[in-house]
């Protein structure tokens, strides 16, 4: 592969000793072999017309169920440290079904690679739901059953990935799973998350773990102007995406007129709120651009292929004079160190070490110049973190393969691999090739 003339040509500075480098992917998006396992929120959604934008569902994917030891064998060839992955509820609840786990562990150990799952990535078993309240205990269950059968190969675990998107694209908007719309009637699914969170944490210490996060999406929230309709809305926004979902794990508590709307007294939000912030070992952020929010105009936005209701007390902006990924995503990689070193600024003391769980773009083609100078600026962005001061420990680029986009399909292309979703090929791209450079030149040992 010619990577050369694709590098960057500016030495990347180097991580401290111990930073963990590695890729993600989620199993409902790679998987497939949905035969093997029970159905999950995703099929259900995915089955109604009009629902994903090329009409594919997740059946097959990437066929990783049967492909897994090659995929393994790209992780190794890449020399990352670790492999996010996650864990199929629908799947451990199948007979049988976690054996998949077993074998998946045991090839990622003996090539070296440590396995990272996370325990939730949006698949949830069919016939449950997260608007209940018992939804939460049923989850820790399910995390006591995979701890215990994985505990003695994984060190390191994460709960559930972006509760916030769950909530909103699957149950405030239903663009996703499982397609309710219920706008602000949806608050009790993130209450209920978090304490499965809580919950899943707690079964995770019993199980003896020692490394335990989560993975939530957050990104600088930019006012449209310095009108105070304006700054109003986009603080508001930033308490809805950001803080709701860190403020109650950091600091135990909901922003000031949050707590009040989740179900429940106040006495028992109180008591949820304790299991919530049980101490985390570190704290995983998705990262993937800012947003630019203004006051409500009072009519639908088309936003990244969402549609926002009139209804809502804001409204999402262009963020201009930017280049734009191929999901009309705006690329700024300063907003992840402005983003970290706000986080340092607001939790202080009570921000454990950070890693970046998930980063990364969609583009077509195999010579996908433009991921290297995504990825090439964001990894010098989160060192400019680490310079000011943020405890930054590791770096997960979104996605190992080109997989099931949710929504989009296969329409987006997020892998350093690519897949061609007929043959099932994997093929490295470029942006492959300038990773596996980038770990090999952190590793060198510094000279003199
Ligand atoms: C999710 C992934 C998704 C990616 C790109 C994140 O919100 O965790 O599952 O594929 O963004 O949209």
């Amino acid at each position: 592969m010619a990577t050369d003339d694709a590098m960057p040509t500016k030495p990347m500075p180097r991580f401290p000793d111990g930073f963990l480098w590695g890729v993600s992917t989620s199993a409902h998006q790679i998987e497939g072999a949905a035969e093997l396992r029970g159905p999950s929120v995703w099929d259900a959604f995915t089955a109604g017309p009009g629902r994903v934008k090329d009409g594919s569902t997740a059946a097959v994917a990437c066929d990783h169920y049967h492909r897994y030891r090659e995929d393994v064998a790209l992780l190794a060839d890449l020399g990352v440290d670790a492999y996010r992955f996650s864990v199929s509820w629908p799947r451990v609840d199948s007979p049988g079904g976690i054996d998949f786990y077993d074998r998946l562990v045991d090839e990622l150990c003996a090539a070296g690679v440590r396995p990272v799952p996370t325990l939730f990535h949006w698949d949830l078993p069919a016939g449950l739901d997260w608007l209940e309240r018992d939804t939460a205990a049923r989850f820790a269950e399910y995390v006591s059953v995979v701890a215990r059968r994985l505990g003695d190969r994984v060190g390191k675990w994460i709960t559930l990935n972006e509760p916030a998107e769950h909530t909103l694209l699957g149950h405030a908007l239903g663009v996703h799973a499982p397609g309710r719309k219920l706008l602000f009637d949806a608050l009790p699914v993130a209450h209920h998350q978090l304490l499965g969170h809580g919950l899943a944490v707690r079964a995770l210490r019993a199980a003896g773990a020692a490394d335990v996060g989560i993975a939530n999406s957050h990104g600088p929230t930019w006012p449209a102007s310095d009108d105070p309709a304006d700054r109003e809305a986009a603080e508001f926004y930033d308490l809805l995406l950001n803080r709701m979902f860190a403020d109650p794990i950091l600091t135990g508590r909901y922003p000031e007129g949050i707590g009040e709307l989740m179900p429940g007294s106040a006495e028992r939000v109180d008591a949820d709120l304790r299991i919530i912030a049980e101490p985390l070992d570190w704290y995983g952020v998705n990262y993937y651009a800012p947003t630019r929010v203004g006051a409500p105009r009072g009519a639908e936005i088309e936003f990244g292929g969402v549609t926002l209701p009139a209804e809502l007390p804001f409204s999402v902006r262009e963020i201009e004079g930017r280049p734009l990924t191929d999901f009309g995503w705006p690329v700024v990689p300063e907003g992840l160190t402005e983003l970290l070193t706000g986080f340092g600024d607001r939790y202080g003391d009570r921000l454990p070490p950070v890693v970046i769980t998930e980063n990364g773009c969609s583009y077509e083609g195999l010579d996908d110049r433009e991921r290297i100078a995504y990825l090439d600026g964001h990894v010098r962005a989160l060192h400019r973190a680490v310079e000011a001061g943020v405890d930054v420990r590791g770096y997960f680029v979104w996605s190992l393969l080109d997989n099931f986009e949710w929504a989009e399909g296969y329409a987006r292309r997020f892998g350093l691999v690519h897949v061609d979703f007929t043959t099932l090929e994997r093929t490295p791209k470029a942006s492959y090739g300038w990773f596996r450079d980038l770990l090999a030149e952190q590793r060198r040992a510094p000279v003199g």
